[in-house]
């Protein structure tokens, strides 16, 4: 038996909205109206409420969210800023962009966040602020993190790109910092058919301070408070996205239950992700490690399987940061570059592929 096993396939995925995608894409071109209209405010208020939040404001994309929610802080220029060491470059980008100073923290081995021990020794009189990663839909241990931001007047902002509805101690991701930052590019659990974003946060005062900064700093046509940017979410993509937001907890419990799978048959030679047992991952991502990673993965594509690197060059090690940081001082982060490996865990999977997965991992 030879089956293929994509990692991820954007149609198929999409596949069971297609008839409300072109009902609503066909209401829109009849309207007209395709910036900052009802899809968008529709959307938002919808978003907010999942993520139990007040207020929610649609941008362009989540590296966009993170940057504007950074800015709506108000901080000196170039104040610190801690970030984990291993996450996708948009959160350190977020931080360089906004005119600070990205401070990196080594994770943890095995749930792949940042290591809460190891904060405290970086901070300094210039650091103002946490960024939490949630990374592979996995919660940051919330309870500490604020604790140690509260205890050191920082404020708490979460990365919550990868981990749409993923709760700790019951209380959603998203809701726990100052601010949050989603993420909504094609592949993430709740995917827009193109780039889309979301800053949620339960401040007024953040909240209008994004809605100017998103819109050339207006709320009002011509007049401008300040000077702003152009990142607003389409009309379009909050439409598409409302249509898909009632199917994330559906989406969200198909993924875990293929990753309860993975955890209950992989053999013990592959490094399981571990999950806060105070915490519920979405699983956006099922991330092993194995020191065999590279011969497993060509090992899994001769026998027709799909995987995936997140990510497989350590941050402080990207060229785009050269001389920046030193890669030995991030062992962990380089570590789990090398040893990392995703395997299949897209809606549009049956639990028989993933069976199958398993039964061809365990012969390597
Ligand atoms: C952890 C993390 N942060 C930020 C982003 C940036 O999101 P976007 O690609 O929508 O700009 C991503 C997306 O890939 C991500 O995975």
């Amino acid at each position: 038996m030879h089956i293929e096993i994509a990692y991820e396939d954007l149609a198929k995925t999409n596949h069971c909205f297609r008839e409300d995608f072109q009902s609503i894409f066909s209401q829109t071109l009849i309207q007209g109206q395709f910036v900052l209209g009802q899809h968008v405010a529709d959307f938002e208020k919808s978003w907010a409420d999942y993520c139990q939040t007040r207020f929610a404001v649609g941008v362009n994309s989540g590296l966009d969210a993170l940057t504007l929610a950074i800015l709506a802080l108000e901080l000196p220029p170039k104040s610190e800023i801690i970030v984990p060491a291993h996450t996708f470059i948009a959160t350190v980008l977020s931080v360089l962009q906004a005119g600070h100073i990205p401070v990196l923290v080594e994770p943890e081995e095995h749930t792949y966040n940042i290591d809460h021990h190891r904060i405290e020794e970086k901070i300094t009189p210039q650091t103002k602020a946490l960024i939490a990663v949630h990374l592979y839909g996995s919660p940051c241990k919330m309870d500490a993190l604020k604790r140690i931001c509260g205890q050191h007047h920082l404020y708490l902002l979460e990365d919550a790109a990868q981990a749409h509805g993923a709760r700790f101690q019951g209380q959603k991701v998203g809701s726990w910092g100052d601010l949050a930052s989603f993420s909504f590019y094609p592949a993430k659990n709740l995917g827009a058919l193109g780039d889309a974003g979301a800053v949620v946060c339960h401040s007024e005062k953040y909240f209008q301070k994004i809605n100017l900064l998103r819109n050339y700093g207006s709320t009002q046509k011509y007049i401008h408070s300040e000077q702003g940017y152009n990142t607003r979410l389409d009309e379009l993509q909050a439409a598409f996205l409302h249509i898909k937001l009632k199917a994330l907890d559906r989406i969200n419990a198909h993924k875990n239950d293929l990753a309860t799978l993975y955890h209950a048959h992989l053999k013990e030679d592959f490094v399981k992700p571990h999950i806060l047992p105070e915490a519920e991952s979405v699983y956006h991502i099922f991330a092993i490690r194995h020191p065999q990673r590279d011969k497993l993965r060509e090992y899994l594509l001769q026998k027709g399987i799909q995987t995936g690197l997140h990510y497989p060059i350590a941050l402080p090690a990207q060229e785009a940061f050269l001389g920046k940081w030193n890669i030995n001082d991030y062992p962990i982060s380089k570590k789990i570059a090398e040893t990392q490996l995703s395997l299949p865990i897209a809606f549009f999977h049956q639990k028989n592929e993933i069976a199958y997965v398993i039964e061809i991992m365990n012969q390597f």
